[in-house]
């Protein structure tokens, strides 16, 4: 399978030169494959997130190179940055990040809204979406009200929504009990099935050790020191 994630001995400092200096990325060399399903493994502090963020184009390397699709994102200006975010990446969180006051519908569309694709499209897709995550029937309910496996789904619609080819999540299980835990798995399976390359930053062995789990690679202190074949 081509490559559709490339960093290249990326460093990433946080509050460079100053007396609280933390090099949070240590020379990170990663390649990931088109279709891939990976998991970033580690203890907290060991820079997952980070990497996450600059592989998502949230942020930028203090140094070294991030190529996505080909195409090289490490010294983008912002607003290329946002756009290639906007087309090319999902994202779960652990904290939904949900607005509670609107309906669900409304929260999944609200990614759409910047891309200027038109009402037509946004409804057809929505409606595919939450037909598929099979809440369909709750669009027009607000978040507030629904429970907390229906969260879930509309935020993993809203990640979906932009129909991304790549799907980051930070430890999208941080919150969840054993059932909800293994729906989420059983979506994100589903979708890498479709082709979707799933990257995860997780330090629950649930998930680094389920079937949909490719490769694991484990960080330590900004630095890569292991990838495992399962
Ligand atoms: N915005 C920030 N400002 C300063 N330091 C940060 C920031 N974000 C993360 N860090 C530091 O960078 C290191 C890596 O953090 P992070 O990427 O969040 O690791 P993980 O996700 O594995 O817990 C940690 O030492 C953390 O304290
Ligand atoms: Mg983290």
């Amino acid at each position: 399978m081509p490559l559709i994630i490339k960093t290249q001995e990326i460093n990433k400092y946080y509050n460079r030169y100053k007396a609280d200096e933390v090099r949070a990325l240590e020379d990170v060399t990663l390649t990931i494959s088109q279709g891939e399903a990976l998991v970033l493994n580690g203890a907290s502090g060991s820079g997952k997130t980070t990497l996450l963020s600059l592989i998502g184009c949230m942020a930028r390397p203090t140094s070294g190179s991030i190529f996505i699709q080909d195409k090289e994102v490490s010294r983008l200006p912002e607003r290329f940055l946002t756009n290639i975010r906007r087309q090319t990446f999902g994202f779960i969180f652990q904290q939904l990040n949900l607005i509670r006051d609107i309906s669900a519908l409304e929260n999944i569309l609200l990614p759409l809204y910047p891309s200027g694709t038109s009402i037509k499209e946004m409804n057809w897709r929505a409606k595919e979406i939450l037909t598929r995550l099979n809440i369909l029937k709750k669009a027009h309910m607000k978040v507030s009200a629904l429970s907390g496996g229906e969260q879930q789904r509309v935020a993993i619609a809203r990640a979906l929504i932009n129909q991304p080819q790549i799907i980051i999540a930070d430890e999208p299980t941080a919150h969840l009990d054993s059932f909800l835990a293994a729906e989420l798995l059983q979506i994100l399976t589903e979708l890498n099935r479709e082709g979707k390359t799933v990257v995860i930053a997780t330090h629950d062995p649930f998930v680094s050790r389920h079937k949909l789990i490719d490769r694991v690679i484990r960080m330590r202190d900004g630095q890569i020191i292991g990838g495992l074949e399962p």
